[in-house]
């Protein structure tokens, strides 16, 4: 049935004993995205502007795969770790206390905290030993999608189920945006058949340079779940890319997305596209407007995505998360805004100019990451001042790609053919060179900057920006 004939008929007939339902009131299926449930934590402070949390990292025993149980590392027991929900303005309380047998932190990826609460082990604070705690305190100033994730042996603590999601709200977003799901991607590295990790220098040298992708994808900490869809009924897919190496590149045949914005929240207009990429570290916020018949079950699948040398080649794609459309009427779909948000261009008329070249060492089996040649263990910072706007350009020649992040601050990316948008996360391909515009507006301090291909951060491509005062 042609959607719009069988949407109309849904809002004329109505239910007798109810007052008539317009399209657009319609609810999601029942149930809709129980599969993808994120546990949400107790908010103990009294006040509606605090958000005040206890968080444990520790192990638990989860089971990934049927019938088998596999000792991941956790924030409060759960993979992902608990849904940190808030509003513009408010402040985030989280009394954090570790339980792992090694030293951990928390990284809050995105937020623009203050210097000394963004969780980086030897820079911004003391690593959190086991046994240990620690109270983070921040507020919460820009709406977005948002995660949170420790800083310390990363690529291993993350890529065992340390990650959790962010959502801070505008209260003023449209409402034609549809229910909101958080989709936090990632995927966990496990010997085949068993529940057990593989060994965390998997593949060598190799390992390094590629990145150790998992070999079992998981959405919302879940193998292949089912999310349940009306004809029409439009959902705000809130994504984020939790992997420790793995591109996604999202997408559904048949269907035309509406990308809202990303990593800061709303781009300044919304636009249709047929897919999108998300790069390790990246959040993705859009529209999925369901349009297969009702009855139908499609499957969200991972497809391999161009990230370099060999990523690729001969790889299969996977099922990731199964579409299941509800056998009911369709409905009409909501018109998406096209003007979301006044962003101002950056004035980069007396821009500071930097070039970081991520740069690849290869040494017979020793793969050694950099930046400008250099790795991280002789960074050499790159420094600014409040009030500065600085230019980068990143470049990179290497045979992989980079998903390059900045601490701290919001960038825009300078080019045209970009809609835009404040952004934390870029990817760099291979033989590209990607400018971006940083205003440094406050908070002075020792700000990261890296590789979100963990593996390629601890080989060493990694630095340090200096924020003066
Ligand atoms: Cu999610 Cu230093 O990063
Ligand atoms: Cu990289």
């Amino acid at each position: 049935m042609p959607l719009l004939a069988g949407a109309l008929l849904a809002a004329a007939c109505g239910r007798n004993d109810e007052p008539q339902l317009t399209a657009l009131q319609v609810d999601q299926p029942e149930g809709w995205a129980d599969e993808l449930a994120l546990n949400v934590p107790v908010d103990l402070n009294p006040d509606p502007n605090i958000l005040e949390i206890e968080l444990e990292a520790k192990v638990a025993d989860i089971e990934f795969r049927e019938g088998l149980t596999t000792p991941a590392w956790t924030y409060g027991g759960t993979v992902p770790g608990p849904f940190i929900r808030a509003k513009v303005g408010d402040t985030i309380i989280v009394n954090f206390s570790n339980s792992l047998p090694e030293a951990t932190s928390i990284h809050w990826h995105g937020i623009r905290v203050p210097n000394e609460m963004d969780g980086v082990p030897g820079v911004t604070q003391d690593p959190v030993a086991t046994g240990g705690g620690f109270r983070y305190e921040f507020v919460a100033r820009d709406a977005g999608t948002f995660w949170y994730h420790p800083h310390i042996n990363s690529a291993a603590q993350v890529g065992w189920g340390m990650y959790g999601p962010i959502v801070i709200e505008d209260p003023t977003d449209p409402e034609e945006f549809g229910d909101e799901l958080v989709l936090m991607l990632s995927d966990i590295g496990l010997a085949e058949g068993s529940g057990e990790f593989l060994p965390v220098d998997t593949g060598g040298a190799f390992g390094d340079l590629f990145g150790r992708e998992g070999t079992v994808l998981l959405v919302n900490g879940k193998v292949r779940p089912t999310l349940k869809v009306r004809a029409g009924k439009q959902q705000r897919w809130r994504i984020i890319n939790a992997a420790r190496a793995r591109y996604y590149t999202i997408g559904l045949p048949g269907h035309m997305l509406v990308r809202l914005g990303g990593d800061n929240g709303l781009a300044a207009r919304s636009e249709e596209v047929p897919n999108l990429v998300v790069v390790p570290g990246e959040r993705a916020d859009i529209v999925f407007t369901p349009s297969n018949e009702p009855g139908e079950t499609a499957m969200l699948r991972w497809v391999p995505t161009e990230r370099g040398f060999g990523t690729v080649f001969n790889r299969p794609r996977e099922n990731m998360m199964a579409i299941e459309t509800v056998d009911e009427a369709p409905v009409i779909p909501a018109p998406i805004p096209t003007e979301l948000r006044e962003i101002e261009a950056i004035d980069i008329a007396d821009a500071v100019e930097h070039t970081l070249d991520m740069t690849i060492d290869l040494n017979n089996n020793d793969v050694v990451m950099g930046i400008n040649g250099i790795p991280y263990w002789n960074f050499e910072p790159v420094q600014a001042r409040i009030g500065e706007t600085h230019v980068w350009s990143l470049t990179n020649t290497t045979i992989f790609s980079h998903p390059f992040h900045l601490h701290g601050y919001f960038f825009q990316v300078l080019d045209d053919s970009r809609v835009p948008e404040w952004k934390d996360t870029i990817d760099v391909p291979v033989d590209s060179t990607v400018r971006i515009a940083i205003p440094f507006e406050d908070r002075p301090g020792a700000w990261m900057y890296h590789c979100h291909i963990l593996d390629h951060a601890e080989a060493g491509m990694m630095g340090q920006l200096y924020v003066l005062p």
